[in-house]
């Protein structure tokens, strides 16, 4: 089976992005992390990143036949994106979400998720180890559906 790790923008700059609230670890450097802890589950990542909207829309319509569960950081889109969440909507597969930040720590207009309304549930304020702990969550959730 294959999980979908979807990042939206401006998760391209980790590592020189604000490493004081997102850390120094690149998305290349999780890319691996979540490869490694993947193939232990028995499972398979497809990890990609983008700044535009329509493009994370378009890869969660994807998701909807080519993935067994879903992981979702969406970044900046979390916050504003309705398109993305009717994608999300639409996929009758796990879907967790995470950030690497504690939202609900930070400003505001961070605390609301769109997200969230589409996710089993969310993960964040444990950095990389966030996306760890998502595909603990998916693999689980794809077992149980199985049986
Ligand atoms: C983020 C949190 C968002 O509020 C922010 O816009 C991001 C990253 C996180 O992983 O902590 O770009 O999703």
């Amino acid at each position: 089976p294959t999980v979908f790790i979807l990042n939206g923008p401006n998760l391209n700059l980790l590592g020189t992005r604000q490493p004081e609230v997102y850390g120094h670890e690149t998305l290349a450097d999780i890319r691996r992390l979540c490869e490694d802890h993947a193939e232990g589950l028995g499972l398979s990542v497809d990890f990609r990143q983008t700044n535009h909207e329509g493009e994370l829309v378009t890869w969660v319509q994807e998701a909807r036949t080519a993935a067994a569960g879903l992981i979702v950081n969406a970044a900046a889109y979390t916050h504003t994106s309705v398109a993305l969440l009717d994608a999300l909507l639409a996929v009758d597969r796990p879907v967790v979400e995470v950030h690497l930040s504690n939202i609900h720590k930070r400003e505001p207009f961070r605390h609301h998720s769109y997200v969230s309304k589409a996710a089993h549930g969310m993960i964040c304020g444990f950095g990389s180890h966030g996306y760890v702990l998502a595909l603990d969550a998916v693999a689980r959730l794809i077992r149980s559906q199985k049986e």
